[in-house]
């Protein structure tokens, strides 16, 4: 592992996981997972999935001491990018080219609940700024914490997908491919608690986090998911940026 910064949160170090941490990573993935109410909250990775993530993606990991306490990472698998972009693509037409997978989110049990989720998706999406490419979390319909993290961090649920009856995930992107995109992505959890911004709330429709059909319909129509509450996820109608209204045309231009 290369150590990247000491204090780099809360005291806790952060490193840069390799390809010779590959035993390290797998014990921590699978003691942490094997403890987990519900263990299809975390998906995991076949060992060569873990193995090219850490020997050519962005594997972090945070440590209290020499202790693994968090892991995070960005996968930069092209085929595998551009296969998530046509998912994408499939429920509503964004016209994009390349979904890179961040994966292996996992905060030690005892560690949960003071942020360290947040500051490892801030840092995936640093990275994903400096490299200008957008990322998305595959994330358990009823994994509310994960959902949480993401959708405070402006991502937006924009496509769904079914292992087998009652295990639904959703996918949640986050776009750097373009600069005007820097800035999109609200955090809709504050909004929501907060009483002036009820104009940002008005269209929104909430859906159970388990209807998948109502949601496939939502997103179909241009709808986005923005955030989370217990069993509900929130949609609001996508407002189009440029690069996005120019990008259907031309798709819709292709297609008719
Ligand atoms: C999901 C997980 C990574 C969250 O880590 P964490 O460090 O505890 O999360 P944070 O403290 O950074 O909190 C992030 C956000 O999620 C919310 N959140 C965290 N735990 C939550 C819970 N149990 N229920 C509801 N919301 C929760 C926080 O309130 C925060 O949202 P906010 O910014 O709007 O206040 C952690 O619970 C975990 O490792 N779970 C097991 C593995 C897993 O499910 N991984 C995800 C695979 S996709």
């Amino acid at each position: 592992m290369i150590r990247l910064e000491e204090d780099a949160y809360r005291g806790y170090s952060l490193c840069k996981m390799q390809e010779s941490d590959f035993v390290f990573v797998k014990s921590f993935l699978d003691n942490q997972r094997s403890m987990l109410d519900i263990i299809e909250f975390f998906y995991p990775y076949k060992d060569e999935e873990l193995l090219a993530v850490l020997t050519s993606g962005c594997f972090w990991g945070l440590f209290d001491g020499a202790k693994l306490i968090a892991t995070f990472a960005i996968d930069f698998d092209e085929e595998y990018a551009i296969t998530l972009a046509n998912l994408i693509n499939s429920f509503y037409d964004i016209g994009i080219e390349r979904v890179y997978e961040s994966s292996g989110l996992m905060v030690a049990e005892e560690y949960r609940g003071q942020g360290i989720a947040k500051y490892l998706l801030k840092l995936a999406c640093d990275e994903a700024k400096k490299r200008r490419i957008a990322i998305c979390g595959v994330v358990h319909t009823q994994n509310v914490a994960s959902m949480s993290s993401f959708f405070s961090m402006g991502f937006e649920m924009r496509a769904t997908w079914r292992l087998s009856d009652g295990y639904d995930f959703i996918y949640l992107l986050k776009r750097f491919d373009k600069a005007e995109f820097d800035d999109e992505g609200i955090n809709f959890q504050n909004v929501l608690q907060s009483k002036c911004n009820c104009d940002k709330i008005k269209d929104v429709i909430r859906v159970t986090n388990t209807h998948t059909k109502e949601q496939n319909a939502l997103l179909f129509d241009g709808y986005v998911g923005v955030g989370c509450q217990d069993t509900e996820i929130y949609f609001k109608k996508k407002e189009q940026n440029h690069y996005e209204q120019e990008s259907t045309h031309r798709c819709n231009r292709i297609k008719g």
